[in-house]
């Protein structure tokens, strides 16, 4: 049987760190606020002079990711690239990040599911593997938030929580009859909740992507969320899908040895975890130093959960899980060769 397998991981953020005290002077906002209501202490942010994308974060992480499994990018039979801030509007991140790894031919792919993206990328690459379309995958999730906020008062829920960064993971098709590698995934959208949380313009459903007349500072051009409402939403649908792909994975919580969930607001987190009732220390937490990194928010975790020595012997078993825009919301179970 051909399990899919990680082989390496990486993460990377941009050098410009952004304090909650730096935010007090672009908006009415608080250090205090921001951490009692979030966790977060500090993100990092793009130099605004720069011309740094989404792929380009994710090309630093992927190439830690290559060294840690020991391939060139030439290796590479599939690249998947999740991201809800393409550099462009097109072609994809997956396009722009495979010709700065010197590749001119291997296929690749765009996933657009916000949070939920690395939950998403990871079934797909298992769906490749399994089925003998790729071997060896490469993994990205990356986000430039910063070059896309409201920093007025008016943005302030949305943009304090909002960090760029990238992670990327190597994943390989290895036959083996050991239980191991990618044991199960549940994934759901409902788009019915897409006003949720959505960044509006520019629209191609309108006459005029860009219509005439509305500024630039005009709020559909900046992501607008029902926190409250997505907040309910993430306490009571991650607890519910992870029990899902647990069971499709046949397996209990009590044989998780880590929890990684995307980080979105640590509340959240910590709600996640009592609706477990999971011992404090068997959930991952580091959104206090990069913010909501959306489709990287897992990948940067895993790569420090495995550089902290938390996760990531044989055997051990990590449950993943997230909720955000679209809404989608998924679990994986993951256990380490
Ligand atoms: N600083 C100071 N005050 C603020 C800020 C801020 N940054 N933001 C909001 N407030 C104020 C509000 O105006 C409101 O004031 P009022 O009571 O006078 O009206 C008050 O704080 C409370 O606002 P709420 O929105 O109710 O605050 P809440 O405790 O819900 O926290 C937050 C807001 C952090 C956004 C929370 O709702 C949340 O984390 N929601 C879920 C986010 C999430 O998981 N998103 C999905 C993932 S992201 C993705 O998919 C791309």
């Amino acid at each position: 049987m051909i399990k899919s397998i990680i082989r390496g991981t990486g993460k990377f953020v941009p050098p410009n760190l952004v304090t909650n005290k730096d935010l007090e002077k672009m908006m009415e906002t608080s250090d205090e606020w921001i951490q009692k209501r979030t966790g977060i202490k500090q993100r990092y942010w793009i130099e605004q002079e720069g011309v740094t994308g989404a792929s380009d974060l994710g090309f630093e992480a992927a190439k830690q990711a290559l060294d840690q499994a020991g391939w060139t990018a030439e290796d590479l039979d599939f690249i998947l690239f999740a991201t809800l801030s393409p550099d462009i509007m097109f072609p994809g991140c997956g396009c722009l990040l495979a010709a700065k790894l010197g590749l001119n031919s291997t296929p690749t792919l765009d996933i657009r599911q916000q949070c939920t993206g690395f939950l998403y990328g990871f079934a797909t690459a298992d769906a490749y593997i399994k089925t003998g379309l790729a071997k060896k995958v490469l993994l990205v999730g990356g986000e430039v938030h910063s070059s896309g906020l409201d920093k007025s008062t008016r943005g302030r829920d949305v943009t304090v929580i909002f960090g760029d960064g990238a992670g990327a993971v190597c994943i390989e098709g290895v036959d083996t009859q050991e239980s191991v590698g990618l044991l199960a995934s549940a994934l759901h959208t409902d788009g019915n909740f897409a006003e949720s949380l959505m960044a509006e313009l520019p629209a191609s459903r309108l006459p005029q992507r860009n219509p005439p007349g509305v500024p630039l500072d005009d709020p559909r051009y900046f992501p607008v969320m029902d926190g409250p409402s997505i907040f309910k939403k993430a306490v009571r649908l991650l607890p519910k899908v992870s029990h899902e792909a647990l069971a499709k994975a046949g397996i209990g919580l009590d044989q998780i040895d880590l929890v990684i969930p995307h980080q979105a607001n640590k509340r959240i987190n910590q709600a996640f975890g009592q609706f477990l009732k999971l011992p404090e220390d068997k959930i991952f937490h580091n959104i206090e130093k990069y913010g909501n990194t959306t489709a990287a928010s897992i990948p940067i975790a895993l790569n420090e959960a495995i550089e902290q020595g938390r996760i990531g012997k044989s055997g051990e078993t990590v449950l993943f899980a997230a909720l955000g825009a679209g809404l989608t919301w998924g679990a994986c179970v993951y256990r380490f060769l």
